[in-house]
């Protein structure tokens, strides 16, 4: 029996990964955090492709996709992002790369780079990706669509405390104009904004905990 695809969208920190990551496990599928790949791109651009001025130059990053090598590499069903080899899993949590991701991942060029990998991944089914354009662009027959929103100061909250338990400096302030600017920029965007499919079940889990999110997922993915 082919395992199920399983798309999950939403708003920046509402628990998409850390959720997705779970259910993955529970199921015996593997998961891909895409957000992963647009900060992997953003993190080959701060290093690379700079202009003298510190700003990305995107010209200059798009004629540098050749060189860029993504590589998945299966630990306990969570696909670790490698990038050139390297692994980038803690250097892309970075405020550097959260400041400028959006602006990066707004691009139809990185977009297009970035879309066939994904949608490979999901050919064989088995699979839950979040994201912001899941449900909608890169895997629009998924078998479920979840979409997940949060109040802003409950996601400024769970940001901060993931940056704090990487050891990542920040404060909550900064955290949270980040995940308003983001989440503009990411509605907003000509291509494959983020807003929720037409087919996908809202889950509001604001006064909810990770746990009750988990359940209240599978309890679709049982039921359907
Ligand atoms: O999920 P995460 O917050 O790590 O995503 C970082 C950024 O990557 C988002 O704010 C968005 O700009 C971009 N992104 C996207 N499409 C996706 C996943 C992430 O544009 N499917």
């Amino acid at each position: 029996m082919k395992k199920p695809v399983i798309a999950i969208d939403g708003y920046s920190s509402t628990g998409k990964s850390s959720i997705s990551k779970i259910i993955a496990q529970k199921l015996g599928i593997i998961h891909l955090d895409t957000g992963a790949l647009y900060r992997g791109v953003t993190w080959f651009a701060l290093q690379n492709c700079l202009n003298d001025d510190g700003s990305i130059n995107l010209q200059s990053l798009f004629s540098s996709f050749d060189e860029i090598e993504l590589e998945f590499k299966n630990d306990n069903g969570e696909l670790v992002l490698f990038l050139n080899h390297i692994d980038i899993s803690k250097a892309i949590r970075t405020n550097e790369v959260s400041e400028n991701v959006s602006f990066v991942a707004k691009q139809k060029e990185v977009r297009d780079f970035l879309l066939q990998s994904q949608r490979s991944l999901a050919e064989k089914g088995g699979i839950i990706m979040d994201g912001r354009d899941i449900g909608t662009v890169v895997l629009p027959n998924a078998d479920y669509k979840f979409f997940l929103t949060a109040s802003i100061d409950e996601r400024t909250k769970r940001r901060y405390q993931e940056l704090i338990s990487l050891g990542i400096e920040s404060n909550e302030r900064q955290v949270k104009e980040n995940l308003i600017i983001r989440d503009k920029i990411d509605s907003e965007r000509e291509i494959a904004p983020l807003k929720q499919a037409d087919d996908a079940i809202v889950i509001d889990n604001t006064s909810i905990s990770k746990e009750e999110t988990i359940e209240s997922i599978l309890s679709y993915i049982k039921n359907i």
